[in-house]
């Protein structure tokens, strides 16, 4: 029997006759095309910096090698890519995202590929074994997450500044849009959320925390969307900042 909503139910089974593999096949492709230049972009080590543009991916630089070091902590030893140090911390606090979770074990593992569509495993253990038992950690990543969002902003702040002169070019205006979106992604967090306005009992006396509550609350109404733009921006960011550098792009700058 055919409902409203384009769903066939056939006995036990359950069939959608609508377009429900798009929205899947989109996780899968923008999400894989994002985890394969971001490993491509931080392995490559080198045109990360374009005066005074700083790849997201590669800050902060705790290495000595780093074209621009931001905190060199590593000294000279390190002598591998500076981006390997820090690129996990921002990947697996989207890895452990709830809502990217949701995205790609229905792109990737099928778990499932949408409602009403049985999942692709014959069997479901949840969150409750290795690997998949390290998605509890995400509010650990949170924190670090934070931190790196601090050096983004300084970073952006860097971004206006063209030896010793104010200024704005098109890589400003970039890193600033970037260290926007990461913010409201990050602040939007389910576990942002429950920092500020959990283990509370009532807000009575908590105003300040009430407050921020709310606004991650806000945020957190459209999570979704500040992951996805906040994913293509850092990626676009990096990709511009790497053109600059590699003298394929001039960059168009105004500085007083
Ligand atoms: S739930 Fe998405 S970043 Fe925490």
């Amino acid at each position: 029997m055919a409902t409203a909503s384009g769903v066939r139910r056939i006995g036990d089974r359950v069939e959608r006759k609508d377009l429900w593999w798009v929205e899947p096949l989109i996780y899968v492709v923008v999400l894989g095309g994002f985890v394969v230049y971001a490993t491509w972009a931080s392995l490559a080590n080198g045109n990360y910096y374009a005066d005074p543009y700083l790849s997201p991916f590669y800050s902060p630089c705790l290495a000595q090698n780093c074209v621009h070091p931001t905190l060199p902590l590593l000294g000279s030893w390190w002598n591998l890519s500076p981006a390997i140090l820090i690129v996990g911390s921002p990947l697996a606090f989207r890895f452990t995202c709830y809502y990217y979770r949701r995205s790609y074990y229905r792109g990737f593992f099928r778990s499932p590929p949408a409602c009403l569509v049985p999942d692709a495993p014959k069997t479901y253990s949840g969150e409750t074994r290795f690997p998949f038992i390290i998605q509890n950690l995400h509010r650990y990543t949170l924190y670090i997450a934070v931190l790196v969002l601090v050096v983004l902003w300084w970073d952006a702040i860097e971004a206006f500044n063209f030896h010793g002169h104010f200024g704005i070019g098109l890589g400003t205006v970039i890193m600033v849009a970037n260290v926007l979106l990461l913010t409201g992604y990050t602040l939007g967090c389910h576990s942002a959320r429950y920092l500020v306005g959990g283990y509370l009992d009532s807000f009575h006396k908590a105003s300040l925390r009430f407050r921020l509550w709310t606004y991650s609350n806000r945020l957190n109404v459209r999570h979704n969307r500040w992951a996805w733009a906040s994913l293509v921006v850092v990626g676009l960011t990096d990709l511009y900042i790497r053109l600059v550098a590699m003298g394929v792009i001039v960059d168009p700058r105004w500085i007083s």
